[in-house]
């Protein structure tokens, strides 16, 4: 039986385009943990940022993927970049199946999320530097919570896909 995949990695990655893809090629469900969390509150991401704080969003995101981590059936799970964060998503996140870091560059990143609205904790700052601190914060939890890792870099997301279609 085909097992749940979990994509982690940062905003930009293409955790989601890569992850409706894979679920189409897989028939299974593909499932947004931010989208998920957006239909509970049903306001946007920066709307939960605004009242609750990045705090009241990270509670919400645990409780969603502890929900979905007591579900038996597979599917392809998208998380929020900053998922990882949280030690209770990792084991969660683990528990659930085969873990996959989309991995791409800041430079990369940059082009893909220049003029972004929806990502709160990108607006009004140096986005680079922004970026870059982001990365050094978080790319070692990528790492380590991965089963996987697959450089998106340069490649469009077919080009990922097949990547991990092959490794599957
Ligand atoms: C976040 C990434 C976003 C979203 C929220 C916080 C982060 O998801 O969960 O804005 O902390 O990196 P994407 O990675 O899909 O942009």
């Amino acid at each position: 039986m085909t097992r749940t995949i979990v994509l982690i990695g940062p905003m930009g990655s293409g955790k989601s385009t890569i992850g409706r893809l894979l679920a189409a090629r897989l028939h299974i469900p593909y499932v947004d943990s931010d989208q998920l969390i957006v239909n509970h509150t049903g306001v946007d991401i920066p709307t939960i940022f605004e009242i609750e704080g990045e705090a009241g969003f990270r509670e919400r995101e645990a409780k969603v993927i502890a929900d979905l981590q007591e579900q038996a059936n597979p599917m392809v799970l998208a998380t929020g970049g900053g998922a990882v964060l949280d030690p209770r998503n990792r084991g969660h996140l683990r528990q659930m199946g085969r873990v996959i870091y989309l991995d791409i560059s800041v430079a990369e990143q940059l082009k893909r999320v220049r003029h972004d609205r929806n990502r709160p904790l990108l607006q009004n700052t140096d986005l680079e530097t922004r970026l870059e601190q982001i990365a050094r914060q978080r790319n070692h939890i990528y790492q380590q919570t991965a089963h996987w890792r697959v450089s998106g870099d340069g490649l469009r997301s077919d080009q990922v896909l097949r990547r991990i279609l092959r490794h599957l």
